[in-house]
Order: structure tokens, then sequence, then C-alpha cells
């Protein structure tokens, strides 16, 4: 390739991307006209709430928003944040300064890499991890140290495990409960545990609360937030994506400390303007949606959950329901010499014997090998078509 057209390092230092053979496989099958159901993505499947739809409809027509927003979000949207935030969490937050509308929580997030971290800093995040948690930091020219998770401690971070020398060294921690991709939740002493270590080893937390409102059978997630003296060191990311199925729109927010959030903004200040004030509008209509809607989306998922683990089960996974998160994390079937089938040739095989697309666990990170995640974006008749397709092919967990 011409020298110059080789791209910078920071490019090219990325790991290597999991879903291109799937995505190779994907695109032939649909040319041949097959009937994929893709379960891979986290993208929810249902409409945005009709209310959140006309809000945006008049706020289009209002030449009021046609112009730049305001850099730090419009006031009315962080208003309903931090009102939203007093609601859910019983936290007080300050709309001038402790709210920050984003273009997506991964936005955000990945930004706030650049805003915090320099090259050859040390951040601890977890693996497996949603992607943006450790491409941000690297885009930066970070070094990242693996929190490995594990079933055995039902995914949740092993703080003990990490060297005091490391977390001396280290500047962030990034994590996120309800967890993506292994949908596991973490209890309130995890919680505090995780600020008490941060205040010993001077880290600043990046909690990722993305499936903050999917959550099922009465369990609600804790904020960071709610843990005393977080905010001094903590921010909290969220996303309108899941919940409100605004995931095309590109709104999220974070809150939390001031400082941090307003290195965020200084960051985002040379980098965009900010979301369109319409779509701020209809995000500020979403958070103000009665409980009641909530309560339809929870109960969405949770049928799909209760449906596909049913199903699961018949082809021999024993799986315990997960309490939040639109997920489900199976382990791949053992092979003839006992180990675990790797997560991308299970992937591969059920794509290509069956035409349902999944999520192979490595895609997070090395300690989401052995697995794959399925994600419940599809209603339980479809989902039933796949794990037809499953049966039918010899799909099975041995
Ligand atoms: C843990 C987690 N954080 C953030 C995001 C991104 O959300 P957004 O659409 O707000 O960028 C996702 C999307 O799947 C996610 O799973």
């Amino acid at each position: 390739m011409n020298r110059a057209l080789i791209p910078a390092q920071r490019l090219n230092k990325l790991p290597a991307y999991v879903f291109a053979r799937l995505d190779e496989l994907k695109a032939r099958a649909r040319q041949q006209g097959l009937d994929l159901i893709d379960l891979g993505m986290g993208n929810p499947d249902g409409p945005t709430p009709q209310p959140v739809v006309e809000a945006a409809q008049a706020a289009i027509a209002d030449p009021a928003h046609h112009g730049y927003p305001p850099f730090e979000g419009t006031a009315s949207f962080r208003q309903a944040i931090t009102d939203w935030y007093y609601r859910r969490y019983g936290v007080e937050l300050d709309a001038n300064g402790e709210a920050l509308p984003l273009l997506g929580s991964k936005e955000g997030l990945t930004h706030l890499a650049l805003a915090y971290v320099d090259p050859g800093d040390l951040v601890l995040v977890p693996s497996p991890a949603y992607p943006a948690h450790f491409r941000g930091p690297m885009i930066a020219g970070g070094q990242i140290y693996p929190m490995m998770m594990r079933a055995e401690n039902g995914w949740l971070i092993d703080l003990e495990e990490i060297p005091a020398e490391v977390a001396q060294q280290a500047r962030v921690l990034y994590f996120n409960y309800p967890n993506n991709p292994t949908a596991a939740v973490a209890p309130r002493s995890f919680f505090e545990a995780v600020v008490e270590f941060a205040r010993r080893y001077d880290l600043i937390l990046v909690h990722d609360l993305c499936y903050a409102e999917l959550a099922f059978d009465g369990y609600q997630p804790t904020s960071l937030l709610q843990i005393p003296g977080a905010k001094e060191l903590a921010v909290e990311f969220h996303t309108l994506s899941k919940t409100y199925n605004m995931a095309g729109w590109r709104v999220g927010f974070v809150v939390g400390n001031r400082q941090i959030i307003q290195s965020l903004r200084t960051l985002k200040t040379n980098l965009d303007y900010g979301i369109f004030a319409a779509i701020q509008k209809a995000a500020e209509t979403a958070l103000r949606l009665p409980d009641s809607y909530l309560h339809q989306v929870q109960e969405r998922y949770r049928t799909r959950r209760d449906y596909l683990i049913g199903r699961l089960a018949e082809l021999g996974w024993r799986l315990s329901p997960p309490q939040a998160t639109m997920y489900l994390w199976i382990p791949t079937p053992r092979t003839a010499s006992g180990g675990a089938e790797g997560s991308t040739e299970f992937a591969l095989r059920v794509l290509e014997s069956t035409g349902v697309v999944v999520t192979p666990g490595n895609a997070f990170g090395e300690g989401g090998e052995g697995y794959v995640r399925i994600s419940l974006i599809a209603d339980c008749e479809r989902m039933g078509q796949a794990m037809d397709r499953w049966r039918e092919a010899g799909i099975r967990y041995s």
C-alpha cells in the first residue's frame, strides 16, 4: 500500500474486529436470500414511544431548534435528567454542571478516555466488557489492565486480584452493572467496595448504567452515585437507546463529578456541536414518560428471557434467569477433548448451519472466550424459529 495511505498507529493498534468474518457470512447469506435471524446486536426491535416521536415532530417544526444547540445541552433536557435521577435513585444533581447530554453514551465513554488518559497511562477495564470501555482508552494511547471476570464469581470484578502496584499506577476504572455482555448484576456492597478501592488508589470511576431500567422480578439496579462520596470521583453514563427504543436517535448522558464532566465538555467543545435540539426535546419527553411505559418494556424482555431460557433448556443449556439487561450469556458446547468450543467457531457454526446470528463472547475481550451472547431483540415466535433450527441442526449444549 502507498505509505501515505497507512492510517495512524492508534488505528492499527486496535484489536482485530471479531465481527469481520461473521459480517462476511451474514452478507453472503443475505445475498443467497436466506432468512437470517439476527440476535447479534443489542439493537432494540420496538418502536420509539409515540409521545416521544410526536414531541420530536413538533420540535422539528419549530425554527428555534434549527440552529446550533448549546454546547452543554439544552437547559430543559438537563433538568429532565436531574429530575429523573432524583425520582429513580434519590440522588440530587445540579443540572448546571453535573449532567451533560451526549451523542449516545458510546460517544461519551470513548471521549472520556481522551479527556483523562494520556499515552502510556494504565486503565482498569473488565474482561469481558462493552468494547468502547477498552477501545476508547486504547485510542487515547492508554494501556489496558484487564480485570478478568468469571462465572464462579457471578461475573463480578474481583478487586482483590488487582495487584497494588497496578492499582497505584492506574488512572481510571471502567465498569458496568447490569453488565453487557454477561447480564450479571452487582450488589450495593460491590459498589461500596469499588468506591473505597478508588479512594485508596486515587482513581476516577466510570460506571456505565446503560441497562438501568431493563431489570426484572422487582430488581432495582444500584446507581454508583447512591454510594456516599462517589460523586467526588465518579461519573455514570446512561443511554436512551435501550429503554426507549431510541438507538438510532443517538442520545445519552453522563452525570456525576463536576470536574470530570467539565473536562469532557471541554474536549467535546473541540469535537462536536452536541445533539440536535429537537432530539433533546424528544429525549426529555422520554425521561418524563409514566412508569407504566417502563413496566411494559420490562415485561416484554422478561417474557422473551423466560421463553428463550425454556427453549435453550430443551437443548441442554441450564441457565438461571438474569435479573437485568436484554441478553442471555451462554457457554459454548464442550468439545470431544473436554474443552469449550471457541466462541467464534461456535458463532460461525450456528450461523452457517441455522442462519441465526449470535455474538461471539471474545468480541468483548479475552474474558468472554467460551461464551456467546444472545440478544432478546426478536419476539418469542421468531426466537422460537431460531430454536427450531438449532434443534434440527443438532446445536446443543453437551
Ligand atoms: C454497556 C453499554 N454501554 C453503552 C452502549 C451504547 O449505547 P448508546 O447507544 O447510548 O451509544 C451499549 C450498547 O450496546 C452498551 O451495551
